[in-house]
């Protein structure tokens, strides 16, 4: 019987590369370059599977005629980069990669949190540029971590993991905010206590962190009138998904110091990232890196392997969210 063909849309890492050539008759992206809608939509015409991830784009005109694909396996947790409702309507299967890359993730949003706070990148370029004049008692200060409040939107796997961190590393008071109300002994667990509104979660925190998914339902929840109900002196923290803040309005809120600092590691229009926060020594940048360990990795394209082979085996993927 021949093997179901399968496209990859981007490398991945070797070991889960060597399982899915075992398994299926799959097409590798061997020099790694990201790939255009109608690049996309050409293997959707000609694949009985496309892996696609979070960098690469599926609107709804990529479904548009015939199309060969029965299921999308996405090398990632968010799948907002994907008109779910289009492929529905194809009758094309979705999975995502759930669980495996919470602690990891967490870790990035922890490690924002710590090098806006304190001063961590500014520090490092000041050390790199050669300009360190030494210690004395009024040298780059930041703001104390331990003890203060941190506000969590979005109280899923990430935010409530985030939410441990803070609370039993850190000794944080954690507010959050979550659309469904969240069990109080529950949240207790994470150290952490729900607030009604997210403007009542900005009011009380020094630090308010993203962990709600992107796309339509969340676009710019962070815009000019939330900055301005965020503690005057807070930071922004964004592990989350970059279209969950106006960056126009971050900027312009950094600009006339509304807030004090933000911590990013997801922007609007990836890769690009804007001149002014580039320039600001308040802001930390990091390039996506959430999910970027070894073991995480690895995980999340055996979670693909798993679920594309159960949809192929006639058995209900793991995680399929379409
Ligand atoms: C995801 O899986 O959605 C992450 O953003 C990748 O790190």
């Amino acid at each position: 019987m021949s093997r179901p063909k399968i496209l990859l849309t981007r490398r991945w890492p070797s070991a889960v590369e060597a399982v899915l050539a075992e398994r299926f008759d799959a097409t590798f992206n061997t020099d790694d370059l990201p790939m255009s809608p109608d690049a996309i939509a050409e293997a959707l015409r000609t694949h009985d599977a496309v892996l696609p991830t979070v960098s690469d784009k599926l609107p709804a005109s990529v479904f548009e005629g015939e199309i060969r694909a029965k299921v999308l396996g996405n090398f990632g947790v968010g799948y907002n980069h994907i008109d779910i409702a289009a492929a529905k309507a194809k009758g094309i299967a979705v999975t995502n990669t759930p669980g495996v890359l919470t602690d990891c993730t967490a870790d990035i949003a922890m490690l924002l949190l710590l090098s806006v706070a304190r001063r961590g990148g500014e520090g490092e370029r000041q050390i790199r540029a050669g300009e360190w004049k030494g210690w004395c008692p009024t040298h780059m200060i930041g703001s104390k971590v331990t003890g203060k409040t941190v506000g969590i939107i979005g109280f899923g796997r990430i935010g409530k993991a985030f939410a441990q961190r803070c609370h039993f590393g850190f000794g944080m008071d954690v507010v959050f905010y979550n659309r469904s109300t969240v069990d109080a002994a529950e949240a207790a667990r994470y150290g952490a206590r729900q607030l009604a509104t997210v403007e009542e979660v900005l009011a009380a925190s020094d630090f308010v962190s993203l962990h709600c998914p992107g796309g339509v339902e969340n676009r710019h929840l962070m815009n000019a009138s939330r900055f301005a109900a965020m503690k005057p002196g807070a930071y922004l923290i964004n592990t989350a998904r970059g279209d969950v803040v106006d960056e126009a309005a971050l900027i312009a809120a950094l600009e006339k110091g509304v807030i004090r600092g933000a911590g990013l590691d997801v922007y609007e229009a990836e890769p690009q990232v804007p001149e002014k926060l580039r320039a600001m020594e308040n802001v930390v940048l990091l390039p996506h890196l959430g999910s970027a360990t070894e073991e995480t990795r690895n995980a999340m394209g055996m979670k693909v392997v798993d679920n594309i082979t159960a949809f192929f085996e006639g058995r209900e993927p793991p995680d399929r969210v379409a």
